[in-house]
């Protein structure tokens, strides 16, 4: 079964309150949710970024959660950033993590989203420049995008090593990437992982790849700092390739993969003198992220009909 055909069922799915009840409840979920993400609390993900720390790696963190329906729900959302920045904090982590942030569980889709969302972000920002670090703020489906960038905006006229992340399956995306990349920029590139129509994304693979490695160029040439969010070989061949074109040094931009995806190549790249960032999710709200990683591999889909089925 090709990606194609079952990814746009999966990510729809990925928004069905029904089906986060039914995938949440079946017996066997919680062994392949495992895989992806690193733990329900802050006590079960400190380790994970010690033990990261000692092969090499470094860690952006995310706590997941999205698509949120109370102005509650985004308070809790910035607290749990906080006590995660304070335990890093207190175990002298600070340069070893930095966080990853969707500004949907922020509020950003609620009445007043935007000022919410900022309103709710810029104590964690703060914190985290506090204690050395910093944080990303991700991309999610187009339609919150200029919100995102004006958010970003707003974050780095304080501070300015704040980051986001472009999506190279948009039309919009080499535009955005000339814009960022300026000195100082923070900038993590990747495919894209949401269900987009044909009117604002390309939607063949081939033509994905293709408009990834424009906007690998753009960032390599351009004066900020480029991060390849990405596990296809080919692409990482190429922004290596990309990156020694434009004279970057290897501390001069990095790669990130996802937690328990492809975990011996981040080693691998790592060893090569690479930085290597894993994006580590916890907490307990993982229903959307866990069902993009299904969408984004057929046998993934199949490996947990499987463990439904046989427990
Ligand atoms: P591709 O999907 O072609 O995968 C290449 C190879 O990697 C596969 O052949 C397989 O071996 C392996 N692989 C990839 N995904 C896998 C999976 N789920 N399970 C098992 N193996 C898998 N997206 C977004 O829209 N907004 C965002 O903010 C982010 N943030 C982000 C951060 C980081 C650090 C990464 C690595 C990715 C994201 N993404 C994202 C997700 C991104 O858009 C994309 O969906 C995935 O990275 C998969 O694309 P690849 O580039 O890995 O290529």
């Amino acid at each position: 079964v090709e990606v194609p055909v079952l990814a746009p069922v999966i990510l729809a799915a990925s928004r069905s309150d029904k089906m986060r009840r039914f995938v949440s409840a079946a017996p066997g979920t919680k062994q392949v949710v495992d895989r992806f993400i690193a733990g329900e609390t802050v006590d079960q993900v400190i380790p994970i970024v010690q033990d990261a720390s000692a092969k090499g790696l470094e860690v952006t963190l995310d706590v997941v959660g999205e698509d949120i329906t109370t102005v509650e729900q985004s308070y809790a959302a910035r607290d749990a950033y906080l006590e995660l920045i304070d335990r890093l904090k207190a175990l002298g982590l600070g340069t070893k993590a930095e966080m990853s942030v969707k500004l949907s569980m922020f509020g950003q889709a609620l009445e007043g989203g935007h000022e919410l969302a900022l309103a709710n972000v810029r104590p964690v920002v703060e914190a985290a420049a506090a204690i050395g670090t910093t944080v990303t703020l991700d991309a999610e489906d187009h339609t919150t995008l200029d919100s995102m960038f004006a958010i970003h905006e707003e974050l780095r006229k304080d501070f300015p090593q704040t980051g986001c992340v472009i999506q190279a399956y948009l039309f919009r995306t080499e535009d955005d990437a000339r814009r960022l990349a300026a000195a100082g920029s923070r900038v993590r590139i990747v495919k894209g992982a949401y269900k987009e129509p044909a009117s604002v994304a390309y939607l063949d693979k081939a033509e994905i790849d293709k408009a990834f490695v424009r906007i690998v160029k753009i960032l390599m040439q351009g004066e900020g700092y480029p991060m390849i969010g990405s596990h296809d070989p080919r692409l990482i061949a190429i922004s290596q390739e990309l990156a020694r074109q434009a004279g970057r040094k290897l501390d001069e931009y990095e790669f990130q993969m996802l937690y328990g995806i492809r975990s011996d190549e981040h080693v691998r790249l790592a060893a090569e003198g690479h930085r290597m960032r894993v994006y580590t999710a916890y907490g307990t709200d993982w229903y959307g992220y866990f069902m993009r990683r299904l969408a984004e591999k057929p046998a993934n889909l199949l490996f947990f009909a499987r463990s439904i089925l046989t427990t």
